[in-house]
């Protein structure tokens, strides 16, 4: 189960570059591609003919031409026209509303009526030329909230990232979770210790000695449907942590869209965001090439973890205080599922008493 009534980050632009891109998103088999007027269009995967996937096929100024037969499609999900054949009584496909921002495509995949783009979520890293962004696309064969359980609690990094990111003291760092109406945080803060080696390299990045004493944070914050943007870095420390001036510290956000794919499968957007050296393209590429291969590790954990809880459905998974973070996280999209039921059996209601 997922919320339907909501963006889901769909694919980043270059995935639609020139050509069209077949994605199943919540269950739903989506073409994506650009029409006339460059603007992102988002159709049901079939073609009315024959029912071949329309993404098998190709890009003709701005209309998607089936690739068995060459029905043409228009953006607005309408035939628009096949060699030598009359295909204007054809049915009209599935259109999703599509919005391109931040430097992603979002996809709303339930009712048509309540797609406000104004729901998209504000990123200001995405806007704001201080900042830089590097991120990759993961496919995982997992629930999206196994991942969301992944990244609100950090301490397996400990484990999981032992030659990256993990130490041990991050286990004794107890993290502290809070609601804040659909919002969870998650923080948690180390004083005093060295930086693993992921941070040292991004102390250098920034010019900063990567050899001395630091301050750690971690705070993740999970909003609905199934975004997680965590803050994290280091301070020398002794220079006020979290809130130290720049020039002492490695900062970031790590960006997490996870969008559901089926139950037990989702397409992970991932990324760093940065606000020092952003005009530093090589740093971008290096950082991206090591939060990739950690976050490939995250990706082993998580098929494993998966297909053992598909093979053992009568077992139970047990929480800890560690768990908060995806305990409460898995509330608040419990409660969003319900009133998306609610709503639904309403509209349902209302549609009968009409
Ligand atoms: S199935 Fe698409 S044109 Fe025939
Ligand atoms: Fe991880």
């Amino acid at each position: 189960m997922f919320p339907k009534n909501t963006w889901y980050v769909a694919c980043t632009p270059d995935e639609i570059d020139g050509k069209p891109l077949g994605r199943q998103i919540c269950g739903e088999k989506i073409v994506f591609f650009r029409g006339p007027d460059g603007e992102v269009a988002g159709l049901e995967d079939f073609c009315p003919h024959r029912g071949a996937p329309l993404s098998l096929g190709f890009v003709r100024e701005g209309q998607l031409v089936c690739g068995y037969h060459g029905l043409a499609m228009g953006a607005n999900g309408r035939c628009a026209g096949m060699p030598a054949q009359r295909v204007g009584g054809f049915p009209a496909v599935r259109k999703f509303p599509v919005v391109e921002r931040h430097g992603f495509v979002w996809v709303w995949t339930g009712d048509e009526a309540l797609a406000d783009p104004a729901l998209i979520p504000h990123l200001e890293w995405a806007e704001n030329p201080a900042w830089a962004y590097g991120g990759g696309l993961y496919h995982i064969a997992c629930d999206y909230r196994l991942m969301i359980d992944n990244l609100m609690d950090l301490t397996h990094e400990t484990y999981v990232h032992a030659s990256s990111i993990g130490q041990p003291e991050i286990e004794e760092a107890p993290p502290v979770t809070k609601v804040e109406g659909d919002m969870v945080v998650t923080s948690r803060f180390m004083e005093n210790i060295m930086p693993p080696p992921f941070w040292a390299a991004a102390l250098r990045g920034n010019g900063l000695a990567d050899d001395v004493p630091c301050d750690r944070w971690q705070i993740c914050r999970f909003t609905p449907p199934s975004h997680v943007m965590i803050e994290v870095g280091v301070a020398h420390a002794g220079k006020g942590g979290y809130d130290a001036d720049p020039k002492h510290k490695a900062s970031s956000i790590v960006v997490d869209f996870i969008t559901p794919e089926t139950e037990t499968s989702i397409w992970y957007f991932w990324g760093m965001a940065r606000n020092f050296k952003p005009e530093d393209a090589e740093l971008t590429a290096t950082i991206r090439e090591g939060q990739g291969k950690i976050f490939g590790e995250d990706l082993e954990m998580l098929e494993a973890q998966q297909r053992n809880l598909l093979a053992n459905p009568q077992r139970r998974i047990l929480n800890l205080n560690i768990d908060a973070g995806g305990v409460q996280s898995r509330k608040v999209i419990d409660r969003v599922l319900k009133a998306e039921a609610e709503q639904a059996a309403q509209r349902a209601q209302t549609s009968v008493a009409a």
